[in-house]
């Protein structure tokens, strides 16, 4: 539940720094890049003090694989953001791409807490 909590936090961050890109784009930036960092270390922090990766098995339940594939894929948008969003600041025109990676992101880490907390209810 503490963890849930945490996880719900960091969503709220990121809702806000994605809110700034508009307003102060270098506020923007530095606010991402620290929720990025705060949502890896979360993951870091169930791999390596609460064991996450012991409950990895061939028996794990349909709701368990669900949240590990929107958690990787979360993973994966966010190093996909980074890349891109140092190329765009840097000069590179790639008009729209920005808003589509923020409509995966938002949309993935919602699934990813929503599916996190049905596996602490139902599984
Ligand atoms: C979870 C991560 C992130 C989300 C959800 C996010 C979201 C957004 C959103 C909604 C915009 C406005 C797009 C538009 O209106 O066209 C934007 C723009 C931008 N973001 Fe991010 N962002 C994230 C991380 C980053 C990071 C790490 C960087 C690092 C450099 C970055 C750099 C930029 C830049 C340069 C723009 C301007 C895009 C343009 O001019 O086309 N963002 N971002």
């Amino acid at each position: 539940m503490i963890i849930n909590s945490v996880s719900f936090a960091i969503y709220l961050l990121l809702l806000y720094g994605r809110s700034l890109a508009t307003i102060n784009l270098n506020k923007h930036i530095r606010w991402m890049i620290a929720v990025i960092a705060l949502d890896t270390s979360l993951i870091l922090f169930l791999v390596f003090f609460r064991n996450a990766l012991s409950k990895v098995n061939l028996s794990m339940s349909p709701l368990l694989i669900i949240h590990i594939i929107f958690a990787l894929s979360t993973v994966v948008a966010y190093v996909l953001t980074l890349y891109w969003g140092f190329k765009i600041r840097s000069g590179l025109r790639q008009p729209g791409l920005m808003r589509r990676l923020d409509r995966i992101i938002v949309t993935l880490r919602a699934l990813t807490l929503l599916t996190s907390i049905a596996v602490s209810w139902f599984v």
